[in-house]
């Protein structure tokens, strides 16, 4: 069985003074933890930014920074009970790089804890031909639960996040194993076109 290890971590958000950097902190320290090589992408990168006005280039680097990865990782807040906008662009500006890869998803936010935002990415990512792990990580309030340094400060917090982690890895893993093997079995492409009779 191939393992699946290179994991991208998608920001959702790209406001000045963010808490996703502590938030996503967490969750790639854990992610290494369990075996997996997590990469963080950026959408706030400078080299990434200009994928929000459509520029061909920057989406071009996106498309590069996602290429071969095993799955990925969203760490989003939630904006009106959805995921930001900006985020919503960086995904629809991808294709064939999502296609047969797990998506876990960790949401946070005020008293939703980014639950709203997580299952409206449900609905996209299906579109796109991923799968989303059925467990998440959900996180109300961080600002008073992370550090700066992206560490839970409580210790009965940080021992139940990193159990729902554990759930969240090992989900994870059988998907990225599971479809890493398929993909190298069987090309995840499109149906070959119907050939118009006589
Ligand atoms: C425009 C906007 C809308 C928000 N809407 C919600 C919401 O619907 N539900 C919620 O729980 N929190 C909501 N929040 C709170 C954010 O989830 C919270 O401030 C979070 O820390 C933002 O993430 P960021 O600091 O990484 O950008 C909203 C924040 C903003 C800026």
């Amino acid at each position: 069985m191939t393992q699946g290890n290179r994991i991208v971590v998608i920001l959702g958000s790209i406001r000045e003074g963010r808490i996703n950097d502590r938030v996503a902190a967490w969750v790639t320290a854990q992610l290494a933890g369990h075996g997996f090589e997590p990469e963080i992408l950026d959408p706030a990168d400078p080299e990434l930014l200009q994928v929000q006005t459509g520029d061909p280039q920057a989406i071009r680097r996106l498309c590069a920074r996602m290429d071969g990865a095993d799955g990925f990782v969203i760490v989003t807040p939630e904006y009106n009970h959805a995921e930001p906008g900006h985020l919503k662009t960086l995904i629809d500006s991808v294709t064939a790089q999502w296609w047969a890869r797990p998506v876990g998803l960790v949401g946070y936010g005020g008293i939703s804890g980014g639950l709203r935002a997580i299952e409206a990415l449900r609905v996209i990512l299906a579109e796109l031909h991923t799968v989303t792990i059925r467990d998440t990580l959900s996180f109300a309030s961080p600002w008073r639960r992370f550090d700066e340094l992206g560490r839970l400060t409580d210790p009965d917090d940080r021992a139940a996040a990193e159990a729902a982690m554990a759930v969240f890895a090992h989900r994870l893993r059988w998907w990225t194993d599971t479809l890493a093997d398929a993909r190298v079995a069987r090309p995840y492409d499109r149906p070959e076109p119907e050939k118009s009779e006589g």
